[in-house]
């Protein structure tokens, strides 16, 4: 068997322009991105570089233009049924209440009701939710959406799960407490884990490795990191040790440039 959990090799992706279909983009270039079983890796790059691009990829719910994926050494066809997909968006439904939301998945796949609602409920406290299944999403902070979410994606036992930017729209207190029982969940069962992030400090915080890409158009990875810190980790305090400084001075030396690029073709874009 292989080694890796999820491989996306040599992937090109190029859109069509939906004004002018004669005019393309290419997003991604020639990207190849590995995760071990078992393993947490973060990419990070500015915005609109690509990120949710390639995890769409990972996910199977977009196919490249070119390259090839693969899952546990198989060439992946169709949907990636062994991954979870934690979206960047609110992906809750609101018509649906807590449990409801996280025993989706179940449902789908055939789970007996009662077996599915007794799973769910154990998500739902194992994410510091429990009492809080009847709600609907509206009845909810955005910390404790995040929360069913996250339930919602580890209920099925995925073994692999993509993440896109899960915590961005946390205030910065709630995000630490997610990070950290993100850390502690992963660390029981060991998935591996592909990780969007455009904030570098969570990015090495919670990583075994951190990929930076670079910004678009053409975008590609340009540099690799080993985070070689000690676990179990507390995001914040990880943040304090001298080596995280290093790391975090190291990888910006590489991000900077790709970010104010970014930050620039934006401003091009908007005028
Ligand atoms: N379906 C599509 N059709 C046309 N262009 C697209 C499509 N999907 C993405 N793009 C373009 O590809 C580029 C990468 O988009 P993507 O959403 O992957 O970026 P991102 O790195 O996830 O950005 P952010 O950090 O803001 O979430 C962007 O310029 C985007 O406009
Ligand atoms: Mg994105």
């Amino acid at each position: 068997m292989s080694d890796y959990a999820l491989e996306l090799l040599s992937i090109s992706c190029t859109f069509h322009s939906k004004d002018d279909p004669g005019q393309r983009y290419t997003a991604v270039a020639d990207t190849t991105l590995r995760v071990r079983a078992g393993e947490f890796v973060s990419v990070v790059g500015p915005t609109g570089c690509g990120k949710s691009t390639l995890l769409n990829v990972g996910a199977g719910l977009l196919e490249p233009s070119s390259g090839t994926i693969k899952v546990f050494g198989q060439a992946l066809q169709g949907v990636n049924a062994r991954a979870g997909y934690m979206f960047q968006t609110e992906a809750l439904m609101p018509w649906r209440s807590a449990i409801d939301n996280v025993l989706v998945g179940l449902q789908y796949r055939g789970v007996p009701d009662a077996q599915a609602r007794e799973q769910a409920e154990a998500w739902l406290s194992r994410v510091g939710l429990s009492g809080f299944g009847d709600r609907y999403p509206h009845q909810l902070s955005g910390g404790m959406r995040k929360r069913v979410a996250l339930a919602q994606t580890l209920v099925l036992d995925p073994d692999i799960i993509l993440m896109d930017e899960p915590f961005s729209a946390l205030d910065i207190q709630t995000r630490q407490l997610m990070e950290n029982e993100v850390l502690e969940l992963w660390s029981a069962k060991k998935k591996a884990v592909l990780f969007i992030t455009h904030d570098l400090d969570e990015a090495i915080a919670m990583s075994d490795r951190v990929v930076v890409l670079s910004a678009g158009p053409a975008t590609h990875p340009i540099g690799e990191f080993v985070i070689d810190l000690a676990r179990p980790r507390d995001v914040a305090e990880v943040r304090t040790q001298p080596r995280f400084v290093e790391l975090h001075t190291q990888i910006w030396e590489v991000l900077r440039d790709e970010v104010l690029k970014g930050y620039a073709q934006q401003l091009r874009k908007a005028a």
